[in-house]
């Protein structure tokens, strides 16, 4: 008796615990042991509508990024395709963006990564690969960025939008100061992205100064969106942008304005979070 007694006390108690973290938490939120099967799961929603859509005979508009972060799910797409029959036929793809100026076959650009690590991989016609074009003359960049936002439109908008979010704080390369209703355009990079992006680019003086992003607004449009976050030197901004109040300085809290939008984080990510700080 007095052992049930215990037990439902218990219980009763982490209800409210789970009220408590679930109302700090303005975007949902999943955590995984680790980042493989976050990414798998990330994969099977992927491919479980592009199924869905070739069944109804339309396209699937993905909507992708590049960094370390999504490489697990880009991994666990091509071994769908290659074990278990996958296409891609029907699947049209955006980039969110591209280093600007770079030459798209230098190794560092989003163009090489994205045939790395997804696209050499699987079926998806190169017709329907779109991607910021690092080499757009200058005079022409306003006119590539409208047309590109207007293309994706005019397929009926993005499907499944992937994220990962950058130490600042970014999407996409939205960087601080970004507003909710920015579009496609050109985008001068911060001191953090550059230092962060100074590996691949063998020091931070040759990181490009400039990026071309899919805005705020753009990424916001989206029907789906999922955000992707691993390893502890994310911790501090995955806390602010899940529980933080929504701000111009964090362009990731404006996710919390997005009705259908999933953070999918390993444990190391989620460690801030609220509700692993109940002992
Ligand atoms: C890349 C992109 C960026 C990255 C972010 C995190 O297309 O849009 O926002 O998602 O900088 O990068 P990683 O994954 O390398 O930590």
């Amino acid at each position: 008796m007095e052992k049930e007694k215990k037990k439902a006390f218990v219980t009763e108690d982490i209800l409210k615990r789970d009220i408590a973290y679930r109302g700090m938490e303005k975007i949902p939120t999943e955590v995984y042991d680790d980042s493989k099967a976050a990414s798998v799961a990330i994969a099977n929603e992927i491919a479980k509508l592009i199924r869905q859509k070739e069944k109804e005979k339309k396209n699937c508009i993905l909507g992708l990024a590049t960094g370390s972060t999504p490489i697990k799910v880009y991994k666990e797409l091509a071994r769908m395709h290659k074990e278990e029959g996958l296409s891609f036929k029907n699947v049209i793809s955006f980039n969110l963006d591209e280093y600007y100026p770079i030459d798209s076959k230098a190794l560092q650009s989003y163009h090489v990564y994205m045939n790395t690590y997804l696209f050499d991989h699987i079926d998806i016609p190169k017709e329907n690969i779109n991607l910021p074009d690092g080499m757009a003359p200058q005079n022409k960049i306003e006119e590539f960025c409208k047309s590109y936002e207007e293309k994706i439109i005019s397929l009926g908008g993005i499907d499944i939008q992937l994220l990962g979010i950058g130490r600042d704080g970014h999407i996409g390369f939205n960087e601080p100061g970004s507003s909710k209703k920015s579009k496609t355009r050109l985008i001068h990079l911060d001191k953090i992205t550059k230092i962060d992006a100074g590996g691949d680019f063998f020091g931070i003086e040759n990181v490009p100064k400039y990026a071309l992003t899919m805005g705020v607004e753009s990424i916001l449009n989206a029907k789906r969106i999922f955000i992707m976050a691993y390893g502890e030197s994310k911790s501090r901004i995955v806390k602010k942008a899940i529980e933080g109040p929504i701000t111009q300085e964090i362009p990731s809290t404006f996710l919390q304005d997005h009705s259908n939008t999933s953070f999918y984080l390993d444990r190391a990510a989620a460690d801030l979070l609220v509700r692993f700080q109940c002992p």
